[in-house]
């Protein structure tokens, strides 16, 4: 066997469109992340977006996972980046999976506020892929919790060289933000009509005040 293939035997554990995802065989705190067809678009946003990121020296990750360099494997090409789970060990919730369990978005604005000001801070340009299954409430503790997007990371227009100045990125940001929300709540409006009774309420540790203006 050649040691600098990577062999991977475990089922998946999880799969979108373009890509599905494996534990890390030699590390727990990692995935890889494999291309299912011919289709890389949303690979080669992720990897651009972390390139410019690496140039501009930005080093904080505490909504996006961390990049850990490309690898070959006994099945195809993928890269590495942190596993994200829970302190349990378990890989964390999507916010779909509140949702679909009647847990209204309103339980997760201060959470978004949080990601919002980071990704325009950072200045992550996202496309209409970032949505309510590619981001994962991350429980860090019993008290503390966190959302980390997991794809749609990086610009899907064809013109992107504007990202490079703050200006235009931000601009970006606050209008794909906008409709991201916008989607949200639409999407919890409708799963909480499906829901009948009342809405259901993170745990008292882990609810938080409402962000000042
Ligand atoms: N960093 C990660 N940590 C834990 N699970 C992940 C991570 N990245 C992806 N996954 C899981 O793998 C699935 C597919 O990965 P994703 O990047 O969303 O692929 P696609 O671009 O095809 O939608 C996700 O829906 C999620 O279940
Ligand atoms: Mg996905």
């Amino acid at each position: 066997m050649n040691p600098a293939i990577l062999h991977i035997s475990a089922e998946p554990i999880g799969a979108g469109q373009e890509r599905v995802c494996y534990q890390h065989p030699d590390d727990e705190s990692k995935v890889v992340k494999i291309q299912k067809g011919d289709n890389d678009t949303q690979t080669r946003r992720e990897l651009a977006l972390y390139a410019s990121l690496a140039r501009r020296g930005m080093n904080d990750f505490e909504h996006i996972p961390r990049y850990h360099g490309k690898v070959q494997t006994n099945i195809g090409n993928g890269f590495v980046v942190d596993r994200i789970a829970d302190h349990d060990g378990a890989v964390s919730r999507s916010l779909w999976w509140h949702f679909e369990r009647g847990y209204p978005v309103t339980e997760f604005l201060p959470y978004l506020e949080e990601l919002r000001r980071y990704l325009l801070d950072k200045r992550i340009v996202f496309s209409v892929d970032m949505g309510r299954y590619n981001i994962l409430l991350q429980k860090l503790s019993p008290s503390r919790a966190r959302l980390v997007v997991i794809d749609g990371l990086g610009n899907h227009t064809a013109i992107n060289w504007l990202d490079n100045i703050g200006f235009f990125a931000r601009r970006k940001i606050r209008r794909r933000w906008q409709r991201f929300i916008g989607r949200l709540h639409n999407y919890s409006a409708e799963t909480m009509r499906r829901h009948e009774g009342s809405p259901r309420k993170l745990e008292a540790a882990y609810r938080r005040q409402q962000p000042g203006p």
